[in-house]
């Protein structure tokens, strides 16, 4: 007990307080999601997020290359759909020449050494914005599975690594990851986000790829989870690992960190965090009212997750924080 014991012995060098620091954040822990547009020289900023853009794909190719050059290990893309292809039964994402699918093969084409990983979800390419096919004033479990499931198939197709349902309907991981093997894709993995809350802050990303159009009073949240529940996310990740999940995704992250903590004490698979459009905005928009500097508020929040037991962390400050690292 103290004074014996003296707790502050151990943080008073620079030295020492690396010597007994807990927590490591490397570039290998960063996925850098980036949103692909139609065009050619397209760099747009998103008012709501700054920082955040939308790229066409040969500027995507620049992004990329930086990203491989700095050691991180992966990129999410999402597709910035233009509103003439979008429709009530999502057809554009079953087309093999796509805009995210030009983008996987742009990627692998140029050789970067860097994986590829997609999201599965119709949102980018549904009138209303929805994860899924809708029906009677809901979106319907079974039918989107199945729509899901022929997305999942063109992504495998046009090289995606991973493929990434973030729709959280029920069984879509098991019927993607049978699928996929009968489609002689058995090597293609499954990132499952596995605890996807119905959250407000996806704000800007919504925005971005412009699904916010009509999703109506209710949201997502007959699908996402419910915020106020963590024993569920149990459940949901238990399912996804049991239909098949490489890993999973707990998303948003920092207001759910006790999420990921849990999720990495119950479960032996990778554990993934998602830091959000919304936390990303919070962060940068708190900078640029010179509460603190970005760089070190973000290095700040994404230890946090790599504290709290993630094994990889999106976030859209990848290529900056990878940068300082
Ligand atoms: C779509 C999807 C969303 C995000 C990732 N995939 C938005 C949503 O569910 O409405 C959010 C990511 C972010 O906010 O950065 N299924």
């Amino acid at each position: 007990m103290y004074p014996t014991i003296r707790l502050r012995r151990n943080r008073k060098h620079q030295w020492l307080r690396d010597l007994v620091s807990e927590t490591t954040l490397l570039p290998q822990h960063l996925v850098y999601p980036i949103f692909i547009t139609e065009g050619h020289g397209v760099r747009e900023e998103v008012k709501t997020a700054p920082g955040i853009n939308r790229l066409s794909i040969d500027e995507m190719l620049k992004d990329v290359a930086k990203a491989a050059k700095l050691g991180i290990k992966a990129v999410a893309l999402f597709p910035v759909v233009p509103m003439d292809l979008k429709n009530e039964g999502a057809d554009e994402a079953y087309n093999l020449d796509n805009l995210v699918c030009r983008a996987i093969r742009s990627i692998k084409n140029a050789e970067i050494e860097i994986g590829v990983i997609c999201d599965v979800a119709l949102d980018p390419y549904t009138i209303h914005g929805h994860d899924g096919v809708f029906k009677d004033g809901d979106v319907d479990n079974d039918l989107s599975v199945e729509a899901l499931c022929n997305q999942a198939l063109v992504l495998a197709k046009a090289g995606a690594d991973i493929v990434a349902p973030s729709d959280m309907m029920d069984g879509r991981v098991g019927a993607i990851r049978d699928f996929l093997d009968d489609e002689g894709f058995e090597h293609v993995g499954i990132l499952a986000y596995a605890a996807k809350y119905s959250s407000k802050f996806y704000g800007p990303f919504r925005d971005v790829v412009g699904s916010k159009v009509s999703l109506g009073e209710k949201g997502k949240a007959t699908y996402q989870m419910d915020i106020r529940n963590s024993l569920e996310a149990m459940r949901e990740i238990e399912f996804d690992i049991n239909e098949g999940a490489d890993m999973v995704m707990v998303k948003p992250g920092m207001p759910y960190l006790d999420v990921v903590c849990a999720a990495v004490q119950n479960f032996d698979v990778p554990v993934f965090a998602y830091q959000v459009s919304g936390e990303y905005a919070m962060i940068r928009h708190a900078a640029n009212a010179g509460c603190f500097r970005f760089e070190d508020a973000m290095m700040e929040s994404l230890i946090a997750f790599r504290r709290a037991g993630a094994t990889a962390i999106f976030t859209y400050a990848a290529i900056e924080i990878a940068g300082m690292l």
